[in-house]
């Protein structure tokens, strides 16, 4: 499993102040989790369930935008409260099963409090776009009082390699403007989408059927 260097710069030091190491601290316990889920999954099934994680910290300069379009002070201190992804992961998985098991491991990590969940793969966005997001509060260990908690917002987004595929391209080609036949790329950009969750589907059943037969057969036990 890969995990994606998060990049700090001095912007995000100079924003984030003392509270960069909450945020850094939470994205690295919380990965060092996904590593233990991983790793256990594994043993269990025999087979990872996850392929990457990208972990990051929001920009000064977007966090900054986001405030001021909630109509917030530009500080800290509500980039931590009052914004849900000052820290956020993604997780890519094999496939679309391995999404909802991870997202049912990581809620039942002890400590962990679910605030919000959207399942964009069962109902997906009207442009196609698909993926588990999770809004959850999770402790901070390592700042633990007895009897007090310390937490943060984390938000995560869960997805299959193919829906990765999509949004990334999909994200990239939002900022090109200057593009004569937008509707067009609209359609086909949907069709794409579509097609990627039906080849989900297509891969998911192909493995059930290799793990069904391998099962099948396997050297009698001596
Ligand atoms: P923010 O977009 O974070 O302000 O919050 P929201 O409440 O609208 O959340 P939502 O769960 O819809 O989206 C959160 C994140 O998911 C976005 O910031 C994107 O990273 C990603 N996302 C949501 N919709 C799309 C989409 O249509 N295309 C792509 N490429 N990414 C999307
Ligand atoms: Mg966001």
């Amino acid at each position: 499993m890969e995990y994606f260097e998060m990049e700090i710069t001095e912007k995000e030091k100079e924003f984030y102040e003392d509270q960069l190491i909450l945020l850094t601290g939470t994205l690295t316990e919380f990965l060092s989790c996904m590593d233990m889920l991983r790793k256990y999954q594994k043993t269990v099934t025999g087979r990872d369930p996850v392929v990457s994680c990208q972990a990051r910290i929001k920009k000064a300069e977007s966090m900054a935008g986001k405030l001021q379009r909630m109509g917030l002070k530009v500080c800290r201190e509500n980039a931590l409260e009052k914004v849900f992804d000052a820290a956020g992961v993604r997780i890519i998985c094999p496939f679309v099963e391995d999404v909802y098991r991870m997202a049912d491991l990581i809620t039942d990590i002890p400590g962990v409090r679910l605030f919000r969940e959207k399942d964009y793969i069962a109902h997906p966005k009207p442009n196609g776009y698909r993926s588990y997001h999770m809004i959850i509060r999770f402790p901070l260990r390592f700042l633990g009082k007895e009897g007090m908690e310390n937490s943060l917002w984390l938000e995560l987004q869960l997805r299959t390699i193919a829906m990765d595929c999509w949004a990334s391209i999909e994200h990239s080609l939002k900022y090109k403007k200057d593009i004569s036949n937008q509707e067009f790329m609209k359609k086909e950009l949907k069709r794409c989408a579509d097609e990627i969750a039906s080849t989900d589907l297509s891969l998911s059943t192909i493995k059930e059927m290799i793990q069904d037969d391998s099962s099948v057969h396997l050297p009698p036990k001596l």
